[in-house]
């Protein structure tokens, strides 16, 4: 009897991306991810430091579960879509993920970097990536989910341009917005 042929999409070899040289001078690059970064996804979050993983998933989270890192790893582009920034090691330094939501003109969006390489422009790398995706299928905004105390997220949407509204049914939480007709705001 054959063995079963995973999907197409998870048979092929990740994209090459885009490279592009951050404010550290270093070159990264860009993809689409790929099922095949589990690993380096699991060695990621181990670079995070425990605040982060709080804020992006609003839990405390002391490693990324092989189960984990495969749903994360594993996203259907019906719905969604996720980019990493792998620096010339192939390490991942950054990812970035959105969510169409059930109506389908917004779209939820998340997005870590190393904590090492702050500042260094890979979000903002990240943010274009998702906001190119995003237009191309007709999404009009980018909404995030952030703990009012996140400043870091808080400032750098306000840097990149999102509106910030106070979350109705959720106390402490902020929704951050990107209205897609508008370019993100440039340096
Ligand atoms: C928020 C986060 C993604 C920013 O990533 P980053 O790679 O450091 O961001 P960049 O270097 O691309 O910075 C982009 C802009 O935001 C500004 N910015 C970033 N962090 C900032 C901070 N803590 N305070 C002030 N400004 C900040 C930068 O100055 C930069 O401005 P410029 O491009 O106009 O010069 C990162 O800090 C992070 O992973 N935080 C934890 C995860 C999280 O909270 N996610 C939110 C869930 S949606």
């Amino acid at each position: 009897m054959s063995t079963p042929r995973p999907p197409a999409a998870t048979r092929r070899s990740p994209t090459r991306g885009r490279a592009f040289r951050a404010r550290d001078g270093r070159l990264y690059r860009l993809r689409a991810i790929h099922p095949s970064d589990v690993p380096a996804l699991q060695r990621a979050f181990q670079r995070l430091d425990p605040e982060q993983v709080r804020q992006r998933t609003f839990h405390r989270i002391n490693e990324l579960s092989l189960e984990a890192a495969t749903r994360f790893a594993t996203v259907d582009p019906a719905v969604g879509a996720a980019y990493v920034v792998l620096d010339e090691d192939g390490e991942i330094r950054g990812e970035a993920r959105f969510f169409v939501d059930a109506v389908g003109s917004g779209a939820e969006f998340a997005v870590i970097t190393d904590p090492t390489l702050a500042g260094h422009g890979l979000g903002r790398a990240l943010m274009h990536r998702l906001v190119r995706e995003a237009r191309q299928r007709g999404v009009a905004s980018l909404w995030g989910t952030v703990l009012a105390q996140n400043t870091q997220m808080l400032e750098f949407s306000r840097r990149l341009g999102a509106t910030r509204e106070a979350s109705e049914d959720e106390p402490g939480v902020v929704r951050v917005r990107f209205d897609l007709s508008h370019r993100l705001r440039r340096r």
